[in-house]
């Protein structure tokens, strides 16, 4: 099993090109299976999850054609509607090929997502909101099998909001008999960025953005090219890692309007922050302030920054509360990042985290993805040696951490 070693220290300085979203890609690569003509993405991301999305498409049929950063989805030869077992399991985000596949063909069956690290993670509000249009839906030796002549607009309210299940009932909306009307529906810029693809295709969408989508079906969709969104994630976690550092760092291609509860906790840190254009300039010159956050859906502090943000307290000048309402196991990070030195106290969904002066190397643990970041993090200012087992988390979701990370200066390697 591959493992990063990092020897902290050094501060961040430099220029990094953020990636696309991963967040954004998943769900776009399933409009695929929306319309028989190409669907051509540019500004994919490098990352082990948009591999798998790619071979699940064409498990199905799927024609893809690859070059750097893009893929060109041809649907007319779809033969399979289905999502098998050893492929959601590696992925959750394979449910979001239901939608789509039921809307289009009818039929569908996908394998039920396990237990993961961060939480149960149900799809309950996907299942529902289909029934809702019509779909008979039975689940049969672990699978989903859904079907349903057409899918019938429907009026859908989320009793929580989930960023995926607003993406696969808005895909599945796209194609369906009449007006849907999703409410308290996910609002992050990755459902937007859905929205305008499949707007690009023939859909009519308004109130993406808003908490009120509404979707009128059209009976057919068309080819079209689509640039993914720029990772707010990644974007977050370089600007955390200059920050916890001390450095001084500029991110391009990234956009800053994604990031305003982020960007406001690292001022509020102390972190000084430019935005000019397609880029976010931060300088650190000072040791963090601790500063409180609570995860709740966008616009609010995003729950997949909470464990970057864990870290840098764990360094920073005073104690902070850190509140997670959205998973409710996400707090796996802490006793790793105690086994670093760091002083973090957990109550249900609150952490307590005490700066301190110093975090010392140590081998540790990658649980899930943002868990990994943050140990990354916190390698990166720890003294000594830290080595980060377990690392295939960051591939999932992260484009050639290491190489970036080493262009900005930091001691990191792989050890194979
Ligand atoms: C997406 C993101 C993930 C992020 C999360 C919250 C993708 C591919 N992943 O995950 O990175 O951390 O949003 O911003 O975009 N829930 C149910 N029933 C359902 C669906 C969700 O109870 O049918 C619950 C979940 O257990 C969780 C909450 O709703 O507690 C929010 O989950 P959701 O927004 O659906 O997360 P994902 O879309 O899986």
């Amino acid at each position: 099993m591959q493992k990063l070693a990092i020897r902290g220290g050094a501060p961040l300085h430099g220029e990094v090109r953020i990636s696309g979203a991963k967040n954004a890609a998943l769900p776009i690569m399933c409009a695929s299976l929306l319309s028989a003509d190409s669907l051509h993405l540019t500004n994919l991301p490098d990352l082990h999850d948009v591999g798998t999305m790619r071979k699940l498409l064409q498990q199905m049929g799927v024609a893809a054609a690859t070059a750097p950063g893009e893929i060109t989805f041809s649907g007319d030869r779809i033969e399979r509607w289905e999502a098998p077992y050893d492929m959601v399991k590696t992925m959750r985000a394979a449910i979001l090929v239901l939608g789509p596949l039921l809307a289009r063909f009818g039929d569908a069956r996908v394998s039920l997502p396990g237990g993961c690290a961060i939480g149960s993670r149900p799809v309950d509000l996907h299942i529902k909101g289909l029934q809702a249009m019509g779909a008979e839906i039975t689940i049969e030796h672990g699978y989903i099998h859904a079907r349903a002549k057409r899918l019938q607009g429907a009026r859908i309210f989320f009793d929580l909001v989930s960023v995926t299940g607003t993406e696969n009932l808005m895909m599945a909306a796209a194609l369906a008999d009449g007006v849907t009307v999703l409410e308290n529906a996910a609002r992050e810029p990755e459902v937007v960025d859905l929205a305008n693809c499949l707007r690009a295709m023939g859909a009519h969408i308004v109130g993406d953005g808003s908490d009120t989508i509404t979707i009128t079906g059209v009976e057919k969709l068309h080819g079209a090219s689509h640039r993914i969104m720029p990772d707010r994630i990644e974007s977050g976690t370089f600007l955390v890692a200059a920050a916890a550092t001390g450095g001084s760092i500029t991110l391009t291609d990234t956009r800053a309007d994604l990031l305003d509860t982020v960007l406001e906790k690292l001022a509020e840190a102390g972190a000084q922050i430019t935005v000019a254009g397609d880029t976010i300039h931060l300088a650190m010159n000072r040791r963090p302030q601790a500063v409180n956050v609570r995860t709740a859906p966008h616009p609010a502090f995003p729950t997949d920054m909470q464990a970057q943000f864990m870290a840098l307290n764990a360094i920073a000048e005073g104690s902070a509360m850190v509140v997670e309402t959205i998973f409710e196991n996400r707090f796996m990070h802490v006793q790793e990042l105690r086994r670093l030195g760091a002083s973090i106290e957990v109550e249900g969904n609150t952490a307590v985290v005490r700066g301190v002066e110093r975090l010392e190397g140590a081998t540790v643990m990658a649980t899930d993805l943002r868990a990994s970041a943050s140990l990354v993090i916190a390698g990166l200012v720890a003294q000594g040696e830290t080595i980060i087992d377990r690392i295939y988390h960051l591939d999932r979701g992260y484009e050639h951490l290491e190489t970036k990370l080493s262009r900005l200066g930091a001691d990191i390697r792989r050890l194979k």
